[in-house]
């Protein structure tokens, strides 16, 4: 159960990934209640409808849907899905200026609406998003992120899971960095149970091999867009990553997920928006600045902070 009783939950945006969320919310019971606003109103209402019209198999959530902002008032998590979305071949980035031009209008108004609430972006470029929204509206940075990785972090470990013959739950490797094609593994710190990643021998052979290993990062990073290229979008997996992060804010979990905040002196990087393994629980998200990378690792890191600012700052120009 939430630890918030009654919990609130909006879900922004009700294309393929926010109709996704809510349905992975309603599916895992993460609130009390879950809105669906989008300025579509023909659209928010028949998503609604046919999110309403399953809930006898959804247990006790109570869903409503709305192109009127009221409906998101009173939030305790909101999960902004808003926005154009990536067509095939098109990198997350090229949405930069469609996005956050709807983001300068629309976030202060969720704010006022919801001003208690723990801010969850999901739109792309969800970094740089985060990063403008959060100077826009000075939110605490722990308020107001991204889903950042949590999505790659998955992709990764289903990879892996595969080629090592493990759960995926038992496998403790993380993306981190950009959400996008600047993003890395943090192959230094990965284990398998109690075993590095590096040393893990897969039943009957050799520990996986640095390509075998290149290999999986390219998977991860390309993902998207061969899913984009068959069926147009990404939803489910990005549905499930959301609602997830929901989940651990309203259980108040404090479960380490690799989303993406405005860091404060993190490794010598401050002021961009950045994934790294955080805690995440009932006051939002807070990197967890022991996490260890090796000097490549670093490097990756900077690197991808280079991308994120110099993204931001062809929109703020
Ligand atoms: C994804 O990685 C498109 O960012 C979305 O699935």
């Amino acid at each position: 159960m939430a630890v918030i009783e009654n919990a609130k939950i909006t879900v922004v945006g009700a294309g393929a990934v926010g109709a996704a969320t809510a349905y992975a919310s309603l599916i895992r019971g993460v609130a009390r209640h879950v809105a669906l606003y989008d300025i579509n109103a023909a659209k928010v209402e028949a998503e609604t409808l046919d999110l309403a019209h399953g809930s006898l198999f959804t247990g006790s959530s109570q869903i409503e849907g709305s192109s009127d902002i009221a409906v998101t008032e009173g939030s305790h998590v909101v999960i902004v899905t808003a926005g154009a979305a990536q067509q095939p071949g098109q990198t997350r980035l090229e949405l930069v200026g469609t996005n956050a031009r709807i983001f300068r209008s629309m976030i202060p108004q969720l704010v006022e609406a919801s001003p208690q609430a723990v801010f969850v972006i999901v739109s792309n470029p969800c970094d740089v998003l985060t990063l403008l929204a959060q100077e826009q509206t000075s939110l605490p940075p722990e308020r107001l992120f991204a889903s950042g990785t949590v999505l790659d972090t998955s992709r990764l470990r289903w990879q892996l899971a595969q080629r090592a013959g493990v759960a995926a739950s038992s496998i403790h490797a993380h993306i981190v960095g950009e959400h996008g094609d600047t993003e890395f593994p943090l192959w230094s710190t990965a284990t398998i149970g109690p075993v590095p990643l590096l040393e893990w021998k897969p039943e009957g052979r050799d520990p996986l091999t640095r390509d075998e290993l290149d290999d999986v990062a390219h998977e991860v990073r390309t993902a998207a867009y061969k899913v984009i290229e068959g069926k147009g979008a990404t939803n489910y997996a990005i549905g499930l990553s959301a609602s997830r992060i929901a989940e651990a804010v309203l259980r108040d979990e404090r479960a380490v997920l690799p989303v993406s905040t405005v860091l404060t002196d993190f490794h010598g990087l401050s002021d961009v928006a950045l994934s790294v393994p955080s805690i995440v629980g009932s006051s939002g998200a807070s990197p967890i600045h022991e996490t260890r990378f090796s000097d490549a690792e670093l490097g990756l890191l900077h690197a991808s902070a280079d991308t994120i600012r110099a993204t931001a700052a062809e929109v703020r120009a």
